[in-house]
């Protein structure tokens, strides 16, 4: 995989490296030849991938807080990086209505101290900053969002990711114009599934919680439809884009990233498939609850960008992607060997 690949022997810096996405990230960087250093807090939950992936001394990890820039800052000169990608966040909607200031702090001032390196540290040639799906003005319309519609997202996540689009849009065009600087683009991913998500108030978290200590499933809204996905793809698109883009800077911008449009599946139907493919009597049951804060009710992506610019399409349908995660979850639980289970995931994704 290292040989010709544009990622061989490159310096990179993935914050929020020690995530969900994040790992993953950094384990098919590695595999690629990438150098890496990560900045990010410790993993947000016990367990975490971070620990189990193999990645502990094959890369530079700096335990650091996004909202600190003189430490951000002296970690940019450090690693002096050629491409970055920023994921760290405060990523969870409920979590936002519980501590709405440190999400912003986090979500809005983080990107600023990412783009303030990104600009002043020579070298850097291409970065991608990630968002989410949920950067769209929501009318429950039902409609498929599109790059160029309103960003406004509703709660404080949702919003401040909003925001941390609109800071990258004003680094692009101030900064980030001339053919000597780096080219940046943000992506909006829809919601992502895999092995090793262990996050509160998650869907496919809640079920493996639930199935590993033999427990019924509960959902909460399962007629919430969200555009789930396999994580390898979105990590798939923010590579491509970050590699294109260093190429040829026409292809710096804002892409959508999600599923094919039927693999847009309500909370209970995801549930449901994960039961299936779980076996073994996994059940699930919805406990709707009293007095619970708004979350969006229908989130759609039209993905047409990605696929006329880049020839992109996803490569696992959702079925795929909910058994590839019932495969890891078991390995996990089991006990087996984590990292040769993303490495064979990676291969299987890569040649599909
Ligand atoms: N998981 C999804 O479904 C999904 C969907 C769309 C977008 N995203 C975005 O992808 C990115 C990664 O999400 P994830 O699912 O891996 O989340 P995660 O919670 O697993 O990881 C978040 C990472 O950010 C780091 N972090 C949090 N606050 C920080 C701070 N103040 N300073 C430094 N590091 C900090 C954490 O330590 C961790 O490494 C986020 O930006 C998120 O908004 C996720």
């Amino acid at each position: 995989m290292k040989e010709g690949s544009f990622w061989n022997g490159k310096r990179v810096l993935v914050t929020g490296h020690t995530g969900f996405k994040g790992s993953w990230l950094c384990r098919i960087l590695i595999g690629a030849g990438a150098e890496v250093t990560g900045y990010s807090l410790e993993p947000p939950t016990q367990p975490n991938l971070y620990s189990m992936a193999g990645l502990e001394g094959r890369m530079e990890s700096v335990t650091g807080d996004v909202r600190d820039m003189a430490h951000l800052a002296e970690v940019f000169r450090k690693a002096r990086p050629e491409a970055v990608f920023h994921l760290a966040a405060q990523p969870i909607v409920r979590e936002s209505y519980r501590d709405p200031r440190y999400t912003y702090e986090t979500n809005v001032m983080g990107t600023v101290h990412v783009m303030e390196c990104i600009r002043q540290t020579p070298g850097v040639i291409t970065a991608v900053n990630v968002t989410t799906d949920k950067v769209y003005l929501n009318n429950e319309d039902g409609r498929d969002f599109r790059e160029e519609d309103p960003l406004d997202g509703f709660d404080p996540y949702s919003n401040s990711k909003s925001c941390s689009e609109l800071v990258t849009h004003s680094y692009i065009r101030c900064f980030f114009q001339k053919a000597d600087t780096p080219a940046v683009s943000t992506a909006r991913a829809g919601n992502v599934i895999g092995g090793g998500d262990f996050a509160r108030d998650r869907l496919i978290p809640d079920c493996v919680r639930a199935v590993a200590a033999g427990e019924r499933i509960t959902v909460r809204n399962p007629g919430s439809v969200r555009p789930f996905q396999h994580v390898l793809e979105p990590l798939a698109v923010y590579m491509t884009v970050a590699e294109r883009q260093a190429k040829d800077r026409k292809y710096a911008g804002f892409y959508n990233v999600g599923p094919e449009k039927d693999d847009c599946l309500t909370a209970g139907e995801l549930t449901e498939l994960f039961c299936r493919k779980w076996g073994s009597g996994a059940v699930w049951t919805s406990r709707p609850e009293e007095n619970a804060p708004h979350e969006a009710g229908c989130l759609r992506l039209d993905t047409g960008k990605i696929r006329e610019v880049f020839g992109w399409k996803p490569r696992w349908r959702i079925g795929r992607a909910v058994e590839e995660t019932v495969n890891w979850t078991r390995v996990w639980l089991n006990g087996g060997d984590i990292p040769a289970e993303m490495d064979r995931e990676i291969k299987a994704f890569l040649e599909a």
